[in-house]
């Protein structure tokens, strides 16, 4: 039978990445980080010397990176051209630029090709997180959650992340986190968005492990 299909959208620092990971893991899923793929996309660009901001550029370059996400024992793995970009995706220049980047709808067919690939090859099931899963990835999938926390919580959960415990650099995270919603809310191709079908769950009051535990319900309520 097909793989079944779970998938979580919303907007940064909402804890979709951990949530879906552990989700994958305690249903034997696979993981499918589709804002790495944007990021390793974004990387390769930098990298190449494209101007970000120029999106017939991008739109052009962005047919020649070979990107391949997947799994290995240490977890969810992401290669360009075959090197691992895991940790560098993380960084700022990637962070700064890849709102542009994946606003390119060029950029989006590509990647969503993929994307939809790697859950036909899904063994048991998949899921897949990213801000137009539901929308426009997979229309059809078997549960679909959107993800939501207010602003302060996820910036409070990305400084967490990431060490910081500078009011200032938190400040600056936030209005970080803030422009990027905009930007992925507003832009015309498969913006940030809850598909009329998904469930909307409030994480700002939950700890990670109750958000998964509520999701792991929705999926045998329906599967
Ligand atoms: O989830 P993450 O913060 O890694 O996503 C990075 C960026 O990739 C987002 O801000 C968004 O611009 C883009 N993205 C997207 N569509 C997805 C996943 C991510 O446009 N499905």
């Amino acid at each position: 039978s097909a793989p079944v299909v779970v998938v979580l959208d919303g907007p940064a620092g909402t804890g979709k990445s951990t949530v879906s990971r552990e989700i994958a893991a305690q249903l034997g899923y696979s993981f499918l980080d589709t804002g790495a793929m944007y990021r390793a996309m974004t990387f390769w660009l930098l990298n190449a010397g494209v101007d970000v901001d120029d999106a017939d550029a991008v739109a052009v370059a962005s047919g020649k990176p070979v990107i391949v996400s997947g799994t290995d024992a240490a977890g969810p793995t992401i290669t360009v051209d075959g090197v691992d970009v895991s940790g560098p995706i993380r960084e700022q220049p990637v962070t700064a630029a890849v709102s542009a980047v994946s606003a390119v709808a060029e950029v989006r067919t590509r990647l969503v090709e993929l994307q939809r690939a790697s859950a036909l090859h899904a063994e048991r099931g998949i899921v897949a997180e990213g801000r137009d899963m539901g929308t426009v990835v997979f229309p059809r999938a078997d549960v679909k959650v959107f993800l939501t926390a207010s602003a302060e919580t996820r910036a409070a959960r990305r400084a967490a992340q990431l060490g910081v415990t500078d009011l200032t650099e938190i400040a600056a995270i936030l209005a970080d986190i803030n422009r990027r919603d905009t930007a992925d809310s507003s832009r015309a191709t498969a913006p940030l968005r809850k598909a009329d079908d998904a469930v909307e769950v409030d994480t700002s009051e939950m700890t990670p492990d109750q958000v998964v535990a509520h999701i792991i319900g929705l999926v045998h309520q329906r599967v």
